[in-house]
C-alpha cells in the first residue's frame, strides 16, 4: 500500500510512523508513506497557502490552489483509489472503514489546519471525509496517525500472528475479551481458573462469554 500525506506540519507525523509497529511495516515494504509539505506548493514569493474567510469570520483558511497543485503532481504518478480530507465533520471512522482502506493500493491523505479548507477542496479534489471522533483537533496531522495505524495493522503480514487483528475488538461487533499474563495470583488479584485450566475448548468458551457480557455491558449498542 502506497500512501500520500498532504500536510503543512509534515513533523507532527515523524515519531508514529518510526517506531513499533509502523516502522516495521514501513521497513519490510508492506506499506510505503511519504509526506508531503503543503508550504512547497504555496502561491507567490511568500509560498503563501491560507488567506481570510470570504465573508468575515475568525480563522485561516487553506487555499485550493497550493492544495490542487500538490494532489495533480502527486495524482501524474499513479492513480489513486482514495483522496481523504480528515476532518471532524466527516464519516466517522470505524473497523469497517479500517478494513475497507486496508486493501486498497494508493491513497491520498489530505491534512486540514486552522479553519479547514477551502470548500471547493471538498467539492471537487477529495473523494472521502472522514472524522476519527465527535471533537476537535487543532490539525488533521494526529487524526492522519490514527487512521493510518488502524488501517495498517490490518494488512496481512504486519502483525506478527495474523489472526491477532481478527481477534481485536470490533471486528466482529463485538469487545475483546479480557487478557492476562504473568503473575496468576498478584496481591489476591486473581487471574480467572479458566484461562489457567490448559483446556482449549474451556478457554475459548471463556473467552466468547467474556466479550459477549463485556460487550453487553460497556457498549450495548454494538449488539
Ligand atoms: N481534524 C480536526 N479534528 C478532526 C477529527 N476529529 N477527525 C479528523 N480530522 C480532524
Amino acid at each position: 500500500m502506497n500512501i500520500d500525506i498532504i500536510t503543512l506540519f509534515p513533523e507532527i507525523l515523524q515519531s508514529p510512523f518510526s517506531v513499533s509497529i509502523l516502522k516495521k511495516a514501513i521497513k519490510s515494504k508492506i506499506v510505503s508513506i511519504s509526506f508531503h509539505d503543503l508550504r512547497e506548493y504555496g502561491i507567490k514569493k511568500q509560498k503563501q497557502v491560507d488567506d481570510y474567510p470570504f465573508g468575515g469570520g475568525s480563522g485561516m483558511v487553506l487555499m485550493i490552489e497550493p492544495i490542487d497543485k500538490c494532489i495533480s503532481s502527486l495524482k501524474k504518478k499513479r492513480k489513486y483509489d482514495d483522496i481523504i480530507y480528515l476532518t471532524p465533520d466527516g464519516e466517522k471512522l470505524n473497523q469497517k472503514i479500517s478494513n475497507d482502506f486496508s486493501i486498497k493500493k494508493n491513497i491520498i491523505i489530505l491534512c486540514g489546519h486552522y479553519k479547514g479548507v477551502d470548500h471547493r477542496v471538498r467539492d471537487h479534489l477529495v473523494t472521502r471525509e472522514i472524522s476519527i471522533g465527535d471533537f476537535v483537533l487543532s490539525g488533521g496531522e494526529l487524526a492522519a496517525a490514527v487512521f493510518c495505524d488502524s488501517i495498517i495493522r490490518l494488512i496481512p503480514g504486519v502483525l506478527g500472528d495474523e489472526s491477532s487483528a481478527l481477534n481485536d475488538s470490533f471486528q466482529d461487533k463485538l469487545l475483546a475479551p479480557e487478557i492476562y499474563t504473568r503473575p496468576s495470583n498478584y496481591k489476591n488479584w486473581n487471574v480467572p481458573n479458566e484461562l489457567l485450566s490448559g483446556n482449549k475448548s474451556l478457554i475459548e468458551e471463556w473467552r466468547e462469554n467474556n466479550s459477549i457480557n463485556r460487550t453487553k455491558k460497556l457498549r450495548p449498542d454494538l449488539f
